[in-house]
């Protein structure tokens, strides 16, 4: 067995990742958001990871309608911490490239080498409208060339003494982004496209993929580390996954079906919306979804033994080499997980 990674994907927007009014809603708070990260920090996880949101789904949890800031939040909570990767996410289509280098640069010497970047190319498009910054004639193809040429820039600002590149995105023109980081912080890239793949294995360290089953998974996984090693490279491989844990497996059922019940299917909806499905199909498709719909991720649940011996299996049955947790309520659920969970999974590492 190899050591595996296990970071916590930290709720920056309310309402966390479930959609539901009878879930727990993790508010988009600093201070919140400062205690999951000391506890992942103090519990020994790897990373934690805050997304990038502009715009939230309404209905009656109005999921997702107040976000707080990614880079800001990783910057202080770099400061907070001391052994946790603090990792944050930029989107390629709203930030110059010569921004990046130096955010980065910098969230490197707070964290002294602890950064990530999560880098996004912004495919929902009314959190883009709403800025005047969505380009309808650009594809799924066109924002992955962009995205490959905006690493490409920061890769070279952060190495070069001066770097002048012309493309149909951006323009540096002897541009300078000085000093450079002492060690390139971790690249991660989150998608499940074959361009997003590609992308993933050419330049992150770190690929969250997403699918509709395990074997799916495991097909993605064996890609990604297949095209990073003909790029003479390593590419980790991670998935999200929620973690229901409870006293007894049967306490953990009825935690999750409790939240189940509350689905907001309003919200639901405007999410799938935002994905490019018709207005229509989201709102038919809403109202007989399931119940667990209002889980946004693939779930597990138990008592801890149980839990750890479920990610485990999602961990090798999709042949992963980390996992980014999610939990219903974070301030009770991660000590819970830090000190009868994470002994389990370390120990069966080795
Ligand atoms: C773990 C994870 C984190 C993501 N974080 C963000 C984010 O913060 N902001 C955002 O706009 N998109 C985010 N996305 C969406 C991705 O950037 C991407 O658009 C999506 O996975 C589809 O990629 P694909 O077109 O390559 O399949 C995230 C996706 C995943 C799986």
């Amino acid at each position: 067995m190899t050591r595996k990674d296990y970071g916590v994907f930290l709720p920056n927007a309310a309402g966390g990742w479930m959609i539901s009014s009878t879930a727990p809603y993790p508010p988009a708070d600093y201070d919140y958001n400062r205690q999951v990260a000391l506890a992942a920090d103090g519990y020994g996880l790897d990373f934690v990871m805050a997304m990038s949101k502009w715009l939230g789904f309404g209905g009656a949890t109005d999921h997702w309608g107040e976000t707080i800031d990614s880079l800001s939040l990783i910057a202080a909570l770099a400061e907070a911490t001391t052994h946790v990767g603090v990792w944050g996410t930029i989107h390629c289509n709203v930030q110059h490239p010569a921004f990046a280098a130096k955010i980065f640069t910098t969230l490197q010497q707070i964290s002294h080498g602890r950064g990530g970047m999560n880098i996004v190319n912004g495919s929902y498009a009314d959190e883009f409208r709403q800025m005047g910054l969505w380009n309808d004639s650009m594809s799924h193809a066109d924002r992955y060339r962009m995205t490959e040429a905006w690493m490409t820039a920061v890769d070279r600002l952060w190495t070069e003494p001066e770097v002048t590149m012309k493309t149909d995105f951006f323009v540096l023109d002897r541009c300078q982004s000085r000093p450079h980081p002492v060690t390139r912080p971790t690249v991660v890239s989150a998608g499940r496209s074959a361009l997003g793949r590609k992308f993933q294995a050419k330049y992150a360290d770190a690929a969250f993929l997403g699918s509709d089953s395990m074997a799916e998974m495991r097909e993605f996984a064996r890609d990604v580390h297949d095209q990073a090693a003909a790029h003479g490279r390593t590419c980790g491989t991670y998935a999200m996954l929620t973690l229901v844990i409870g006293e007894t497996d049967a306490a953990a059922e009825r935690a999750a079906a409790a939240y189940a019940q509350g689905i907001d299917r309003v919200a639901l909806a405007n999410m799938r919306s935002s994905w490019g499905w018709a207005q229509e199909k989201a709102l038919s498709w809403a109202e007989d979804a399931p119940g667990d719909e209002a889980f946004q991720t693939p779930y597990i649940t138990g008592s801890p033994t149980t839990i750890a011996e479920r990610v485990h299996r999602v961990l090798d049955g999709a042949e992963l080499d980390g996992i980014m947790l999610i939990f219903p309520d974070y301030l009770r659920d991660l000590p819970v997980f830090g000190t009868e969970v994470l002994p389990l999974l370390r120990a069966a590492d080795g």
